[in-house]
This record gives structure tokens, sequence and C-alpha cells, in this order.
């Protein structure tokens, strides 16, 4: 039997040419489709690498998000739909999902923030964090997510960074119905931190929690006696809409920086192509906010579109393995974006959970974050879509803002592919090339890279523009490095081949390497570290570490212990190690680099030959003997 062909559609082709070949004029078409103030003056003004989308250009994200919806019969429906684990449910409308922002950006005003300021949130998957993140952009400020995952040593890092003054957070998060002390470890976190001046404090228990006079406010009395309208503040497209630190090759996490013009537009558009997206959408991602994916696919894109998000506040599998299936019973969700990690867990558990719930409002399924395995796209598509969803595995980055390669049934459905992200959004002009830069044959794995800009493109690395070009634009002339391998196949379609760098996927979580190896010869006793990923059946990746510690030091539990602890404390509980060996020496090449191919063949159990890392620059005898003499050593 011939093999089935999936060739992209003549009207995808077609579409997508002049996408490409005619950008600017595209991408002008595009940004009229959301509010802005003022007309901008220019589409692009491209520098390489630096991108002024829309220059010119005057609007309010708070404004697009909310006020916009206002006169129409949108005023009344939900905006958001919250609910937490045991069930307690709270809903907003547009028009009162306007008047708590409108109440916490009056509050914040008063207590001194203004255009250009940077508001630092911690919270939990509560409502407020959506009201803190629209309010601190009413007024023009920028704000930077920190999840609320990472660690105070963590946290404090990345406040340190903006020089934040202001920081929002929550007494406590609750998952699994444990309380995860989100204030206390603010309070520890401005130890290192002095440049917060204010803490503002929302209650999410009635738990009693250490307040700072002077400094902590309470979230309740702020907006007690607030104004409950406040003028948007016309902000330029290039104004900083936030600020969010993502993981790279250093120790040290990068501030992303997107614009506001660039960044709405570009996911207002994708969101309708790929989600078809309308203000009849009920629209659930699972994220959460602290990622970049919380921040187009469950706030900015959807609100803009007038659609009804669900915001739920913890444990995929708690109290119950169907607890997500009977939410999307219970609101009638018609779009569900998730991560393979996710589903891969389910998939453990049987169908059961899921027949118990008619999952037959859903129309568009979604899968983002790590490639998705065939087998578990085809689940996905048979039991959690009934075979009548298409399927969008969705690929991008904190930088690239939006979604880049993903089908788009919202515009033109290419026939799928399991497995397959299939092909790039209209003016996405992206390719596989090899180590010079030329793009490779079909069947070749090689690098991901987009030749382009395109308006979601991250405007930098706050404060550190040489950065921004080292990490991005320097591997290859004129186009935008992802880092990540791909694939094109015979009729195009893009498969996605994971890192090409020292960045880590744990169930969707990004992470670098050098972030974790830092933790840990941060303790009195690691000498050097090596991280590496290890293929999981369930998250996608975990974390091995091999640790050689300093003479004074033997190998046993405690100090395991110690150096898991180490981790968890300096970067959060997500970031903790599956395995942890102590070995006397590391495989390095002449030039002193971790030789991480060795490392990364010996934790898969597979000869060198077979794993593919980034080119560590030793030659094949050196390599293969590292290789044995390692094995024989950790064997030993
Ligand atoms: C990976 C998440 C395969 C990829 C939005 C990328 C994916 C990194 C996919 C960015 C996908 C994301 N298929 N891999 N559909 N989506 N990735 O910044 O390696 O947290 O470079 O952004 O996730 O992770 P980030």
């Amino acid at each position: 039997m011939e093999a089935k062909k999936y060739y992209p559609t003549k009207r995808y082709i077609e579409f997508q040419k002049n996408a490409i070949s005619n950008s600017e004029i595209f991408w002008e078409k595009e940004a009229e489709k959301i509010p802005w103030y003022k007309r901008w003056d220019k589409v692009l003004a491209w520098e390489e690498p630096f991108a002024k989308w829309f220059e010119g250009g005057l609007l309010n994200a708070s404004y697009g998000c909310i006020d916009a919806h206002l006169n129409s019969w949108r005023k009344n429906k939900v905006a958001i739909y919250w609910e937490d684990e045991q069930g307690n449910t709270k809903s907003f409308s547009y028009v009162q999902l306007h008047r708590e922002v409108n109440k916490f950006a009056s509050a914040l005003k008063k207590i001194g923030v203004v255009k250009g300021d940077i508001v630092v949130l911690y919270l939990p998957m509560i409502p407020e964090l959506v009201f803190s993140m629209l309010a601190t952009v009413r007024i023009g400020a920028t704000h930077t997510v920190v999840f609320s995952g990472f660690s105070s040593q963590a946290l404090a890092d990345r406040i340190n960074d903006t020089g934040a003054k202001v920081l929002i957070t929550a007494d406590f998060g609750i998952r699994r119905e444990k309380y995860v002390p989100l204030k206390e470890i603010v309070d520890n976190a401005l130890k290192l931190a002095p440049s917060v001046k204010k803490v503002v404090l929302i209650k999410r228990t009635e738990k009693e929690v250490n307040k700072e006079s002077g400094r902590d406010l309470l979230y309740s009395e702020l907006v007690k006696d607030a104004e409950t309208y406040v003028e948007p503040e016309p902000v330029e497209s290039t104004h900083p809409l936030y600020i969010l630190y993502t993981s790279g090759t250093t120790g040290k996490p990068k501030g992303i920086v997107h614009s506001t013009g660039g960044y709405l537009v570009y996911n207002h558009s994708t969101y309708k192509w790929v989600f078809d997206i309308s203000d009849e959408s009920v629209y659930w991602c699972t994220a959460d906010v602290g990622w970049v994916t919380g921040h187009s696919a469950i706030v900015y894109a959807p609100l803009l579109h007038g659609a009804t998000i669900i915001i739920y506040e913890g444990a995929p599998d708690y109290p119950y393995l169907d607890r997500w299936w009977e939410i999307i019973e219970k609101y009638g969700v018609t779009i569900f974006y998730t991560s393979p990690t996710a589903l891969r867990m389910f998939i453990r558990h049987g169908e059961d959970w899921i027949k118990k719930h008619d999952l037959r409002s859903l129309k568009i399924l979604g899968s983002v974050g790590e490639p998705i395995n065939p087998e578990v796209w085809e689940w996905y598509y048979k039991y959690i879509g009934n075979e009548r969803c298409p399927i969008v595995d969705t690929w991008w980055q904190t930088e690239t803002g939006g979604m880049m390669i993903s089908p788009s049934p919202g515009l033109e459905l290419v026939p799928l592919k399991p497995g397959s992200a299939t092909l790039p959004l209209p003016g996405i002009d992206a390719d596989v090339v090899d180590d010079s830069g030329n793009s490779v044959s079909h069947g070749t794995k090689g690098y991901l890279v987009i030749k382009k800009p395109w308006p979601g493109m991250l405007m930098g690395v706050y404060k550190d523009p040489v950065r921004y070009k080292e990490t991005y634009w320097s591997k290859f002339k004129g186009m935008y490095y992802t880092a990540d391998y791909a694939m094109k196949d015979e009729e195009g379609y893009f498969w996605m081949l994971g890192r090409a760098d020292e960045i880590l996927k744990v169930a969707g979580h990004r992470i670098g390497t050098a972030e974790i190896e830092s933790a840990v010869v941060a303790t009195p006793f690691a000498a050097e570290a090596a991280v590496v990923g290890k293929a999981d059946a369930v998250k996608g990746e975990v974390i091995v570490l091999f640790v050689i510690l300093k003479e004074d030091y033997k190998p046993d539990d405690d100090l395991k212990k110690n150096i898991i602890n180490s981790i968890r404390t300096q970067i959060g509980p997500f970031a903790a190690p599956q395995e942890v060996y102590f070995v006397e020496k590391l495989p390095k090449t002449r030039s002193g680099k971790i030789m991480r191919r060795i490392l990364k063949a010996i934790v898969h159990d597979k000869p060198i030959g077979d794993v593919t890392t980034l080119e560590d620059g030793a030659s094949v005898d050196e390599i293969k003997t590292s290789y044995e003499e390692f094995k024989r050593m950790l064997k030993g």
C-alpha cells in the first residue's frame, strides 16, 4: 500500500507566499484588527537584530483586553471562570473584570507606580494575578511575573535584575491541599533584594502571615476605596509590556523583553489562525501564568478576542484523576491547550476517568512546550477529542512571544501528521539549516532558524543587548537562532527534535543545566557539577546530576539530600534532580569543556555513536576513550 501523503494545501502555500514576500503589508493589515489610540508611522524599523514594530503607534493592552469589549454584548459575558481544587469558584464578567482592574490600577498609582516602572508579580493561579497584570499595564508600567514555584533566591535574582520597587504577592498558594508559603518566600527574597519598597499582599487564605509595617500593604485595603475608573495610559508600540525571565546557557537567567504593539498584534492574529478563537470561545490553557504560555494563552490573546477563559488553581490529578475532564464538561470548554507531559500522565491511568464526562463541547485541542510523541497525539485525538477535533501542536518559545509553527485550522487546516507541528504560521519564514547556515535537504536534522523578523519577537534581553545579539543572532548571519533541532520531511512538514543547547525541558518547564550546576557548586561540599537530561516516559526529560566532591567529603546519602535541598532552595522544587551520581572526574576535552555527549550516552545506556548533542570540540578518539573510562568508573 502506498504511504499516505500529506501535502500542504494550495491555499496555505499561496497565503504563506504572499505573507512572506509582502510581509509589511501583511502585518499592517493584521495590526488594524486591534484597537490603537494612534496609528503607527512605520510598520517595521529593522536594524538587525533590533526590531521596532508599528513605531509611532500608541495603544494600551488593558484597553484592548477589557475596555474594547464594554460597548458590545460582551460587556456582560463571563471573562474569567476561576476554580480551585476543592471546587470553589469565582467568575467575573468583562464589566466586573474592568472594575477590578481599574480599582487596582488606581491603588498602584496611589502607591507611586508610574509609567516605565517594573512591577514584580509572585502569585498563585488566582484571578488577582490577571487583575495585577492588566492593572500594571493599564498605567503604563511593565510586569515581571515570577513563577510561584521559584525559590526565594531565584526570586531575589530576578528582582535584582529589574530593580523593581513594588512586588505583588499572596499569603499562600494551594496545591494538593498543601499551603505553599509564598509570603514567607517573599520575605526571605527581599532580604537579598532591597530595591522593593512596597509589597502588596493578597489574602488567599485566612491564615495569618508576617506583615512588615510600612512595607506590606493589604490588597483588600488598597482597593476598598479606590477609584473605579483609571484612564488607560496610551503607550508607544515599543513600550515593554512585560519582562519574563527564562533560562539560558549560563547560570544567569535572561530577562526577555516583549513589546506592547507587536506582541499583541502577533498574538491576536495567531490565536485566530491556530485556535479559531472568537468571543464565543471558552478557552482553557492549563499552563501557569508564570511561564510564557500563560502570558499569551491565558491572558492577552483570549481577552483581546473577548473570549471566556478558565483559570484552574491546582494539580491536574487532584483530588481525582478526572478533575480536568470535569472542568471541561462543567464550563463547556471549546478550546483546550495543554502539555504532552500532562497527557502522558493521564494515559497511564486509562480512559475510564475520561469516559465519565461529556467532552462534546471541545472543538480544538492544543499541545505546547515539548515534542508530542505520535502515540500521545493519537491518544489525545481519540480519547479527548473523540476523533472530531484537530490537534494543534504549537511550537514556540518565550522569545518568540507567540506560536510560530503549528496547524492553523482557523485559517486553513492542512492535513495533520501526528507528532509534527506541521508548517510555519503565515509570515513566519522558518527553515532548517546546517552548521554553515545552509538549508538542509529533507530528512536531515539541523538547526531551526527564523529568517525574517515577526511582530511577536522579543525586543531584547533586559539591560543586555550584547547577550541578545550573541545568543540569538550570531550563530547564523541574518537569522534568528532558536537553539532547537528540527527536520523537514519530504512534504515540507517540520518535526521538532529537542534543544540543541544545554537547556532542559522537564515536564515542560524550561531550565538551564548551568543554573542547576551553579546551585550545586554553591554548596560547601561540591567541587564540580554537570547536569544532563535523561529521557522520561512522562516528563519528557528528567534531571541527572554528576558531582565531584571536594577532597574532605565522602559520598553518602545525607550529602545527596543536602545537594538536592540546595537546588530546591536556590531554584525551586521543580529543578530537583531525579538521579545524583558522585564521581571522581568528569569527561572533559583538552580545553576543559565537559563532554556532555558522553554523559548523555551513559545515562541512556547507549553507545556513544548514537547520541547527538552540540559538538563539543573533541576528537572521536578522545570521546571514545573518555566514554569507556567514565563508564568503567561509574560501574566500579
Ligand atoms: C520546546 C514554551 C516541540 C522547544 C512555549 C522550545 C517544543 C522550548 C514545542 C521553548 C512543541 C515548545 N514541540 N518542542 N510544540 N513547544 N517546545 O520558552 O525546545 O518555555 O525551544 O516556551 O520548548 O520553551 P519556553
